[in-house]
């Protein structure tokens, strides 16, 4: 809708910038503006500024740059026309309604809301009627107050097809203003007139931002055998109601929303119940899942709101659903947290069973939106293998790269990324003192990859280190000296090593067909056979021929790595034995020498760590 420019002026000019800004930034006058630490990016020292003078603010940090309806748009997440009715409201200022259609639409709502109040005035009144008694006696033995009753202007839709519809045309109500606020159905064939939409139920008044009754959903009261009614029945969408961005109780909820986040549930029941139960901030989606829009209107009133589920498997795929539905449009400063109810309970009936103390403990166990990603992303799934490791850093960067806003973002890679690396850490097979005991997979692998005789862990990786070049030759110029340096514990495997290095310096041209071939003839089939053994390729996949090579290359460093801490934790703990035999000062020195090494590792791992878990997968 165009705002003139006559009004779009008197509005900037009564709400003033600097008092708009000054709300959410401590300012400062500096001479002609006014500065302070920028909203829109981490600072610690201030580089935003307030022109009142001009009207605009800039950053010379981050370059964000407005006027005050920029601002609120940017800070509160509402669009153009919200922020201009928003600073309206503030100022005390009537938006004009100035375009013929707007002025008829306004009308034809303005209608609207007076039917649709008629209409829940109607159903509270037949709910202290005799045919609302059975109904009232449903509220009741659900546990509703009667000020939770009053509050929600809960209601009854008497059975019968026109009830409603002979109360309002006595009013002089037309059946076509029934029909426009989905009161009444038209049924097929024209001829017939139209009948109450709801009957036999009981009535719970949506209503919008302003308290106006804007539609209804109705339960049944009972569902008979073999009955095929729907539970719930909701009005349809009006040109007042709009589903997707209408949440049941916000309007009752807002005023809360200063002291406690807004919690969004499933059902209509489940805000009153946990209203009744001091949760004042409870709304919920009218039957549908919720929606970019629902999430914004929310965002209006809380930084945080949580999200409620079923702890079930499909309360925690409405979850993943709603998770990737907010990433695109995060921000700093607005996010969401999620709750998840034990399986088969709702909030309404956890409150009943375990009381409102178990309800309140769910709510402060609610978890970040980042947690719900890494969970979607990491169940279960194993993180042994270098390439299962690549393979689920690329998801969650996957995920994290669907954040339009760049800061945002920014902490979601890092986040994702130190987390991954911190676990990978973890989950690496023991390397000796302190470390977790081998994960039982890497036993099996000593067992298949041992030609007869169970093979260490040691011996295990100096395989896979050779492993690698030979299914990747190309790979000599990148690894051939760092493999060249080691000297491998077990003789046999260390001969292979040296005519594999020797083959290639000479050979270049070789693939890993050729290199095989070489090998075969030159008496070290029986051990290549072992090397090349499904068993072995299967648990060290990033040996395979076909992985790409960066795959393999970083499998291969942390193979390396790994490796070269086991030697020395192996070295460290034959030196610490012989010491505890027989003290001497050659031993004593070498302990201290390993010691610093294994100082100097640790170092060098931590440094490579989120610098090499960052690299390649992103593309
Ligand atoms: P539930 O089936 O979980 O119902 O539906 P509930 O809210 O717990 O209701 P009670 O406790 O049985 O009375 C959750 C929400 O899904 C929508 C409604 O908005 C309901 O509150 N719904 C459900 C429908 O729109 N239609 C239906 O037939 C059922
Ligand atoms: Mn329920």
């Amino acid at each position: 809708m165009a705002f003139s420019p006559h009004f779009l002026d008197e509005l900037r000019a009564r709400v003033g910038l600097v008092s708009v800004i000054g709300k959410r930034v401590a300012l400062k006058r500096a001479g002609r503006v006014h500065k302070g630490l920028c909203p829109f990016h981490n600072e610690k020292t201030p580089s935003f500024t307030v022109n009142e003078e001009k009207g605009f603010y800039h950053c010379f940090g981050c370059e964000a740059h407005g006027s005050v309806f920029d601002f609120v748009m940017e800070t509160e997440n509402l669009s153009f026309p919200e922020a201009v009715e928003r600073l309206a409201a503030e100022a005390g200022m009537e938006v004009p309604r100035d375009s013929p259609e707007e002025r008829a639409r306004s009308e034809r709502a303005k209608g609207l809301y007076d039917v649709l109040e008629a209409a829940a005035l109607y159903f509270e009144k037949q709910l202290r009627m005799p045919e609302g008694k059975r109904a009232l006696q449903y509220l009741r033995d659900r546990g509703l107050t009667e000020e939770t009753i009053k509050t929600y202007r809960l209601g009854f839709a008497p059975d019968g097809r026109g009830a409603l519809k002979a109360a309002l045309t006595k009013d002089g109500t037309p059946d076509g203003k029934l029909l426009e606020a989905g009161l009444v159905v038209q049924p097929d064939d024209d001829d017939r007139p139209p009948y109450d939409r709801f009957r036999g139920r009981v009535m719970f008044p949506i209503l919008d931002g302003r308290g106006r009754v804007i539609a209804f959903g109705g339960r049944i009261l009972d569902a008979g055998p073999g009955s095929n009614a729907p539970k719930y029945l909701n009005s349809p969408e009006t040109p007042v109601f709009q589903k997707g961005r209408t949440l049941y109780g916000l309007y009752q909820a807002r005023e809360h929303a200063r002291d406690d986040p807004i919690v969004i549930v499933e059902g209509y029941t489940d805000v009153l119940a946990l209203q009744q139960a001091g949760f004042r901030t409870a709304v919920a989606p009218l039957g549908t899942a919720l929606t970019e829009d629902q999430i914004r209107l929310v965002w209006r009133f809380s930084r945080e709101p949580i999200l409620c589920f079923d702890g079930d498997n499909a309360g925690e795929r409405a979850a993943s659903r709603a998770a990737e539905r907010a990433l695109p449009i995060l921000n700093a400063g607005h996010t969401l947290r999620f709750a998840f109810l034990p399986a088969g309970e709702d909030p309404d009936s956890l409150i009943r069973t375990r009381g409102r103390d178990a309800m309140g403990d769910l709510l402060n166990r609610a978890v970040p939106l980042s947690e719900v990603i890494w969970r979607m992303e990491r169940a279960g799934k194993p993180l042994n293998d270098p390439d299962d490791r690549a393979w689920i850093e690329k998801k969650l960067k996957d995920q994290a790269f669907k954040i339009a806003d760049e800061t945002v973002r920014g902490h979601y890679l890092s986040t994702f990324k130190d987390r991954l690396w911190r676990e990978m850490r973890k989950s690496r097979p023991a390397t000796g003192a302190g470390g977790a005991k081998p994960a039982s997979k890497s036993v099996q692998i000593d067992e298949a990859a041992g030609a007869g005789a169970k093979i260490d862990r040691i011996s295990l990786r100096e395989r896979i280190l050779l492993v690698v070049l030979i299914a990747h030759p190309e790979m000599m110029d990148d690894i051939g000296e760092q493999l060249g340096i080691l000297d491998f514990t077990s003789p046999e495997l260390d001969k292979l090593r040296q005519e594999v290095l020797k083959t290639l310096e000479q050979r270049s041209d070789l693939d890993f067909q050729g290199l095989h071939d070489h090998l075969y003839q030159t008496g070290f089939s029986t051990l290549l056979g072992g090397l090349l053994s499904r068993q072995v390729l299967d648990h060290a996949t990033f040996a395979r021929p076909d992985v790409p090579l960066d795959i393999a290359r970083r499998g291969w460093d942390q193979v390396l790595r790994l490796y070269q801490r086991d030697r020395l934790l192996a070295e460290i703990k034959a030196v610490e034995e012989r010491l505890g035999k027989e003290p001497n000062g050659a031993d004593f020195r070498r302990l201290v020498e390993l010691k610093k090494q294994q100082q100097v590792q640790e170092t060098d791992q931590l440094d490579a760590g989120p610098a090499e878990t960052g690299s390649g997968t992103a593309a």
